[in-house]
């Protein structure tokens, strides 16, 4: 199987791509507004602890699960297990996976072709095409499935071209690009009035806060969400790295960078409400808290842009061109977690199952979008508060109980050839297996108050 699959080319390749399954809305626009929310500078604290503590093993998990058996998540975690039972479990556990993966992509598409409405908008704007802005900023029914089904094709149309050619070629190519609009839009909005605010507000810390036990989990599901744990698609990625890459530089440069993306973005959503705040904008909601949902990035900022003439509509169009992105190079790994499963699994080749999960996605969002009081909120807590905790847990517990020691020593020796003398290999094993599992369960239990 592994001779036609696809592979990464360098490392550089597979950095990018991870990275860009790592970073997406919930670096630039949940990290931030938590933060804001939570303690500023203790939250950022809380979330770096947790993201190398419990995140960073539980990526490595499925990196070495994913290399080792050059698989999808299903076949994977199927061959791993010796017994009936445990080959049993591995599929259902591999399942659930790729059904969170795909409900996660349905709401996420949505929240995508909002993004892609108001980019839409602003490029109306400025080049004067009226009835477009009009259409895009209109609040429709059909406006907000047409730009979510735009989106979905995107997503597909990358995955369809495969790993080098899809996954790796345009998240090398969107990943730079994502950095520099973001570096660009720092500098602009640190020199406007009110910004040194924002950056207060977000740095300074409030250690009081730093007890309070909804802070840890609050940070323990953003390192989980921001690190696409748990279902399947850093395990994909993994299968796809070259036996010759060291696994645990590897994660740690994805922890790096996402963690690092996050910050950063920190210091352009916050002090952006800051320099609102000062152009009489509102950024308070009527319960005295922090605007952080959806107000934020579709009132606060396009009222902010909109008191900036003609800088504002540029500085709309590099912001909301960040989100898609941001968005985009996250859906497409969403996206191969399922068809990774098709394509090795039955006769349907890549082309026709992307196109079919794309579809079959499709459907559950426009199922949400017409339900939305109702059903979005709730499937993003299932997937992300309760099920990618949970499927962060089972992978652990694959690799610390099921995958045999000198399977794992292999693994990682491949591309880390002094790896039984590091610090990684005389904590990590016991760690995974133990202390892991039992904390993710812990605040998981937290959570369930
Ligand atoms: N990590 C992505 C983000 O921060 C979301 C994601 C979750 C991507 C699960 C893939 C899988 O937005």
């Amino acid at each position: 199987m592994s001779d036609n699959r696809g592979q990464f080319s360098s490392k550089i390749g597979f950095l990018m791509a991870a990275t860009g399954s790592a970073v997406g809305l919930g670096n630039i626009w949940g990290f931030p507004t938590q933060a804001a929310s939570n303690g500023g500078g203790a939250f950022l604290l809380a979330y770096l602890v947790l993201a190398f503590l419990l995140a960073y093993p539980a990526l490595m998990s499925e990196l070495v699960i994913g290399r080792h058996a050059r698989a999808n998540i299903v076949t994977a975690l199927d061959e791993l297990g010796q017994t009936r039972s445990t080959k049993r479990l591995g599929r259902a556990v591999g399942y659930y996976g790729v059904l969170v993966a795909g409900l996660i992509l349905s709401f996420y598409a949505i929240v995508a072709g909002w993004m892609l409405s108001e980019f839409g908008q602003s490029v109306s704007q400025l080049i004067g095409w009226h009835t477009a802005e009009t259409w895009l900023s209109s609040d429709s029914l059909l406006r907000h499935l047409l730009m979510c089904a735009l989106f979905i094709v995107l997503t597909v149309a990358i995955i369809a071209r495969g790993v080098e050619a899809g996954i790796e070629s345009w998240s090398t190519r969107l990943m730079p690009l994502l950095i520099v609009i973001l570096a660009g839009l720092i500098v602009y909005v640190l020199t406007q009035p009110g910004a040194i605010e924002g950056l207060k507000n977000y740095l300074i810390p409030d250690f009081t806060q730093l007890t309070r036990p909804s802070l840890l989990l609050s940070a323990l599901g953003q390192a989980f969400f921001s690190l696409s744990l748990g279902v399947g698609t850093m395990l994909i990625y993994g299968s796809y790295l070259r036996k010759d890459d060291s696994l645990p530089r590897m994660g740690a440069g994805v922890t790096l960078l996402d963690t690092g993306i996050a910050f950063t973005a920190g210091l352009l959503i916050l002090p952006a409400m800051y320099v609102a705040q000062a152009q009489g904008i509102a950024i308070y909601g009527d319960n005295g808290e922090l605007l952080a949902g959806p107000g934020l990035i579709f009132q606060v900022l396009p009222s902010l842009f909109a008191t900036m003439g003609n800088v504002g509509v540029w500085l709309s169009i590099a912001f909301f061109a960040l989100m898609s992105i941001a968005a985009l190079t996250s859906s497409i790994s969403m996206l191969e977690a399922p068809v990774s499963v098709v394509t090795e699994r039955t006769a349907l080749k890549r082309v026709g199952a992307a196109w079919l999960m794309g579809g079959i996605i499709f459907t559950v969002s426009t199922i949400i979008v017409l339900n939305m009081e109702r059903l979005f909120d709730r499937v993003v807590s299932l997937t992300t508060e309760y099920s990618q905790p949970l499927l962060g847990i089972a992978l652990c517990l694959f690799v610390g109980w099921i995958m045999k020691r000198n399977q794992l020593l292999n693994e990682l020796r491949a591309g880390h050839r002094d790896i039984e003398h590091s610090l990684f290999w005389k904590i990590w094993p016991f760690y995974v297996r133990f202390i892991c599992p039992v904390l993710i369960l812990l605040a998981f239990t937290q959570s369930l108050r």
